[in-house]
């Protein structure tokens, strides 16, 4: 696996295989890298010519200067592990590199990312989608790969990235992959080893209640059920809803009623101790029980 430090380097690794009609694919990420993201590389591998990964802790898009810095970073980890899943070459830049300070000027573009940028996550962490809105536009206009590759873990992200490529312009198949769990449930996250003992003991409890209240939907509304979520997390011990959110998958509006899309996401934050948790469940279609 090459391993790619500078914005020139990139665009020069890729170009022969674009001219060649290769298919590239792009799997962004800040590293700390699990069976999560590894799920991400096995896909964009097995169905791309060239997967690039890119590991980039990206500073605009925490709005939280103590959740940058005690963002974990694990590069020689992170690059065997890039490196067994096939992955034909890594992006991990310096800050300067991707933010040079003489560009400072430029980078002050503001993305048109609508509406589904500030609902949920967006209301809650002010700048966030700016950040990765910044950041994603940039990577895919180096690596101008065919397909990029996100996890659904990060449902709203998603659908800000399509949003962000549909109005700058960028050509390319946004591919979305399933969220990889622990085998007690918990969605696998960067974050989780942050968690103590006891919260990592009671952390299951909301994918667990999320699972359960896709029961309960069934002869429940919305309202209803986005209370029953609420309350059983809230009663988990260490934990705290910051917002349960019951949307339409594709504009991420309030849903209304169980009709009221084709797909129909819960998707919830929880502060677990100080931990940040989130996490997501498809209500419609309902799946076989
Ligand atoms: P990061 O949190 O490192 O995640 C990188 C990719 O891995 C994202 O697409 C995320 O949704 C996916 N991912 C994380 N945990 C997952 C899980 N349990 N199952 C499936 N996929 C999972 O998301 C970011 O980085 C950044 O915002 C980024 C897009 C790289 C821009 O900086």
């Amino acid at each position: 696996m090459k391993v790619i430090r500078t914005r020139k380097e990139l665009e020069e690794y890729v170009a022969p295989y674009r001219q060649a009609g290769s298919s590239v694919a792009l799997v962004p990420t800040m590293g700390a890298l699990h069976a999560g993201h590894i799920s991400l590389m096995r896909r964009a591998v097995a169905e791309n010519d060239i997967t690039v990964a890119s590991v980039f802790v990206n500073p605009t898009q925490f709005n939280d200067k103590r959740d940058l810095e005690a963002y974990p970073r694990t590069e020689e980890a992170d690059f065997r592990l890039l490196d067994e899943a096939g992955v034909s070459a890594v992006f991990a830049p310096a800050v300067d590199e991707v933010y040079p300070p003489e560009e400072a000027e430029r980078e002050k573009h503001t993305f048109d990312l609508g509406r589904v940028a500030e609902v949920m996550e967006g209301a809650y962490r002010p700048g966030h989608f700016q950040g990765v809105a910044q950041i994603v536009s940039k990577l895919l206009r180096l690596a101008s790969p065919d397909r990029a590759y996100f996890g659904e873990k990060d449902f709203q992200q998603i659908a800000v990235i399509r949003r962000m490529t549909e109005t700058e312009g960028i050509n390319v198949e946004i591919v979305a992959c399933p969220i990889c769990r622990e085998s007690d449930g918990l969605a696998l996250s960067s974050r989780n080893v942050r968690l103590t003992p006891s919260q990592r003991a009671v952390a299951p409890g909301i994918f667990r209640v999320l699972a359960e209240s896709v029961g309960y939907s069934r002869d429940h509304s919305v309202r209803q059920t986005r209370e029953y979520v609420e309350s059983r997390v809230n009663a988990l011990p260490e934990c705290k809803v910051e917002y349960f959110s019951i949307v339409a998958a594709d504009t991420l509006e309030d849903a209304g009623s169980w009709d009221c899309a084709d797909r129909i996401t819960g998707c919830i934050t929880v502060y677990c101790g100080d931990v940040r948790l989130i996490d997501n469940i498809t209500y419609r279609p309902l799946q076989q029980a």
